[in-house]
């Protein structure tokens, strides 16, 4: 049974198609990325959510046994209750739920991703910071037909991520068919001006 996600929806105020998917990192909420939403302009609608899993308190959108190593089983359920969420929203709130750009940091990330590879067409985009892949085996049947254009950045001294992974995941990915861009910074896991400055100049390019 699906559980319901608490919420922030603000609509553009010029009318527009898209909505930029806001996920929150562990122990966030659907406040804190919003902030980073407004350098990305203000054409598009705001959906943000916060996970609805605790880990000691610390809202997330999935389990995870440890670090870095996740509860597959909750991931997978998880970004079905997530979709099918946003879906009602979508005809709750109007807003179309096929131009739908997600923004995850880390953990929102790591959700944005698995719905990258559960509902390949689903996301008109996608900008994921400090992102993991989200399951260890991916079925080659993955398939994007679309080109979604996919922003990924990670930091080079980042001691939570594997940056030999994420060369694995990024080909994981273009490999279903996604555009991705990926940046690797040197830097560490926290979000900083640079992957702000790469992503905006990113989504002007390519949504
Ligand atoms: C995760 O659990 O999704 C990753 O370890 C990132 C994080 O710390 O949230």
């Amino acid at each position: 049974n699906y559980s319901e996600l608490k919420y922030i929806y603000q609509p553009a105020e010029t009318k527009t198609q898209n909505t930029l998917l806001l996920l929150h990192g562990t122990g966030g909420d659907e406040n804190d990325l919003l902030p980073i939403a407004k350098y990305f302009g203000d054409n598009f609608n705001i959906l943000s959510l916060r996970g609805n899993v605790s880990e000691g308190g610390m809202p997330r959108f999935f389990k995870r046994l440890g670090m870095g190593i996740f509860d597959e089983k909750d991931l997978a359920f998880r970004t079905d209750e997530m979709v099918h969420f946003i879906k009602d929203l979508a005809v709750k709130e109007n807003f179309d739920a096929g131009k739908i750009i997600a923004l995850g940091y880390s953990n929102g990330a790591n959700i944005a991703g698995s719905t990258l590879l559960q509902y390949p067409d689903f996301l008109a985009g996608a900008i994921l910071y400090r992102p993991m892949q989200p399951f260890k085996e991916i079925s080659a049947t993955v398939v994007n037909t679309k080109k979604t254009p996919v922003f990924m950045s990670n930091g080079a001294s980042d001691p939570t991520i594997d940056p030999a992974a994420t060369v694995r995941y990024v080909d994981v990915l273009k490999k279903a068919g996604f555009d991705v861009a990926d940046y690797n910074l040197q830097t560490s896991h926290g979000l900083t001006q640079q992957d702000i400055q790469l992503s905006v100049e990113w989504f002007k390019k390519h949504i």
